[in-house]
C-alpha cells in the first residue's frame, strides 16, 4: 500500500515509524512531516488543509490509504472533501468526517452528545454574548474552582480553571466580550471541577465496532508535580497501573460503549481514533473531553505497545472491517519524556543546535514539530516541543531509567524537560 500521512508532530513521527516498519507499506509520504519523518519516509510540502493539492498528490502517487494525524484538517472537513470527489470517493481515510470531528471542534456539541447518550461527565451549561447575565448568575451559584472552556479549537489553551468566583466572572466576560480566544470563545462552557487523576484512553473505530488501544497517562503542565502552565504534553506512561482491571472495565461499559452506540444513533459515520480524556475520581470515570485523533506525546508510548500489524489496523478502520482485526498488545511498559525549548509554553529561542542525537543507547527518539534542519544539514530547534524520548522496560522504573539515560545525552542551549514523569503513577494509592 502507498500511504499518505498528514501532520508534522511527534505523533506523526511515531505513526510514520510504525507504518514504515509494516510489511504492508510500500511507499509512505508525510505532508508536511518533520526532520524525523524525513529519515524514514518522503516529506511532501503540501499544507494539511490544502485539500485540492492533497487530492492531486493522492491521484498522482496512487495513494491507497490516507491517515490524518491532527484535528485541524478533520474539523475543516478533509474526509468529507475526499468523499465528495469522484476520483477519491472510495479512498479509505483514517479520521472522522466533519460532523464526527465536532466532538473535538465544539465543547458544547460534545457535552450535549455526552448528556444525550448518558456518558458520565461534569455538569455544565453553555452561554453566549446574548446570555451573559445568566452565565454570570450561573458562575455565582458554583463551587470553586470553576472551569471555563472556550467552545472551539484553541490549541489546548482554551480551558481556564478559576480559583475564585471573581476570577471566573472576569475571565468569562473576557472570553465572550473581548474574544480572549478569538472565535473559539464566542460560546463558553462553564463546568463543574472534577478532582482525581487523569487518564487518556484511545479507541480505534470504524463506526461499527471498536478496539481499545493501550491507555496512557499524559503530563500536561510545564512544571514538576503538575504545576505551572498547560502545555501540549510533557511526557507519557503506558500502561497505567491504576487503570488496569476494574477501572478500565468500567470505562468500557460506561464510556466507550455508549460513545460508539451514540455515534450510531446520531448517524455519525466515524472511522478514526477517539481519544477520551478521563478523570478517575475514586474509581469512577468522568469524561473531560473527546479528541478525534491520537494524543501527542501519548502516541509515542502507545504505538510501540501494539504488536499486531499497524497498517492492517489503519486499513481496517478506514474500510469498515475492524471487527475482523485481531489487536495484539505488548506487555512491556513505555515511558516518553518530552524535551522542550526553555521558555515554552511562553516564548523561546529558535535555531539552537542539538547535540547528542547520534548516540543510540536503546531508547527511541521522536522528533516533534519544533525541529528543522539548517542549511548545513544539522538538526536545530524550531519550536516549543523538540524531541520525545521513549524508553521501554519491564516496569515503569526500568522504562524511565532507559528513557532518561538517553535524554541526559542530548542537549542544546536552554533545554528543559520534566524529571518527574511517571512518579504520580508509581505513588498512586500509597
Ligand atoms: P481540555 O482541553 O478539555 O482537555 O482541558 C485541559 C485540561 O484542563 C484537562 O486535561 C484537565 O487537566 C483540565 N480540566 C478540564 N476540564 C476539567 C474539569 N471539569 N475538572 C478538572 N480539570 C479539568
Ligand atoms: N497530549 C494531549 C493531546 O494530544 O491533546
Amino acid at each position: 500500500m502507498n500511504i499518505l500521512l498528514l501532520g508534522s508532530g511527534g505523533r506523526e513521527h511515531a505513526f510514520a515509524y510504525k507504518i514504515a516498519n509494516s510489511p504492508k507499506c510500500d511507499r509512505l509520504y508525510v505532508a508536511p512531516g518533520n526532520a524525523g519523518t524525513a529519515s524514514i519516509a518522503t516529506n511532501v510540502s503540501i499544507g494539511i488543509t490544502d485539500f485540492p493539492a492533497l487530492k492531486d498528490f493522492i491521484l498522482a502517487n496512487a495513494i491507497d490509504l490516507v491517515v490524518v494525524g491532527p484535528e485541524e484538517p478533520l474539523v475543516k472537513g478533509v474526509a468529507d472533501y475526499f468523499a465528495s470527489q469522484e476520483e477519491t470517493k472510495a479512498l479509505p481515510v483514517v479520521g472522522p468526517k466533519q460532523k464526527g470531528a465536532t466532538l473535538e471542534g465544539s465543547k458544547d456539541f460534545s457535552k450535549q452528545f455526552m448528556q444525550r447518550h448518558q456518558v458520565p461527565t461534569a455538569a455544565s451549561a453553555t452561554f453566549t454574548k446574548d446570555t451573559i447575565d445568566e452565565g454570570l448568575a450561573f458562575i455565582r451559584a458554583q463551587q470553586v474552582p470553576v472551569v471555563l472552556k472556550a467552545d472551539g479549537l484553541a490549541a489546548g489553551k482554551g480551558v481556564l480553571i478559576c480559583e475564585t468566583i471573581e476570577d471566573a466572572e472576569s475571565s468569562f466576560k473576557e472570553m465572550l466580550l473581548e474574544s480572549k480566544f478569538g472565535a473559539a470563545s464566542e460560546k463558553v462552557v462553564i463546568e463543574e471541577f472534577l478532582s482525581g487523576i487523569e487518564l487518556s484512553v484511545f479507541v480505534a473505530t470504524d463506526g461499527k465496532s471498536y478496539k481499545i488501544l493501550p491507555e496512557a497517562k499524559d503530563y500536561k503542565r510545564i512544571g514538576e508535580k503538575d504545576t505551572g502552565l498547560n502545555t501540549g504534553g510533557m511526557g507519557a506512561v503506558s500502561p497505567v497501573p491504576f487503570a488496569k482491571g476494574a477501572f478500565l472495565k468500567k470505562v468500557e461499559e460506561k464510556v466507550v460503549k455508549p460513545t460508539i452506540e451514540g455515534l450510531k444513533k446520531d448517524e455519525i459515520d466515524y472511522k478514526g481514533f477517539i481519544f477520551i480524556g478521563l478523570m478517575n475520581d475514586n474509581g469512577e470515570p468522568y469524561v473531560i473531553e473527546y479528541n478525534v485523533r491520537m494524543g501527542d506525546p501519548e502516541t509515542q508510548a502507545v504505538l510501540p505497545r501494539i504488536k499486531s500489524d499497524f497498517v492492517d489496523l489503519l486499513y481496517a478502520m478506514g474500510t469498515g472491517t475492524l471487527e475482523d482485526y485481531d489487536l495484539e498488545l505488548e506487555d512491556f511498559t513505555a515511558t516518553t519524556i518530552v524535551m522542550v525549548a526553555g521558555g515554552y509554553p511562553g516564548s523561546y529561542p529558535k535555531g539552537d543546535a542539538i547535540s547528542g542525537l547520534e548516540n543510540e543507547d536503546g531508547a527511541s527518539l521522536t522528533f516533534h514539530a519544533g525541529t528543522t534542519t539548517n542549511p548545513q544539514g544539522d538538526v536545530v530547534t524550531n519550536g516549543g516541543r523538540i524531541l520525545g524520548i521513549t524508553g521501554k522496560g519491564n516496569s515503569i522504573e526500568e522504562a524511565l531509567s532507559n528513557a532518561y539515560s538517553r535524554v541526559n545525552e542530548i542537549s542544546w542551549k536552554d533545554v528543559y524537560f520534566r524529571k518527574d514523569i511517571g512518579q504520580d503513577v508509581l505513588n498512586y494509592g500509597k
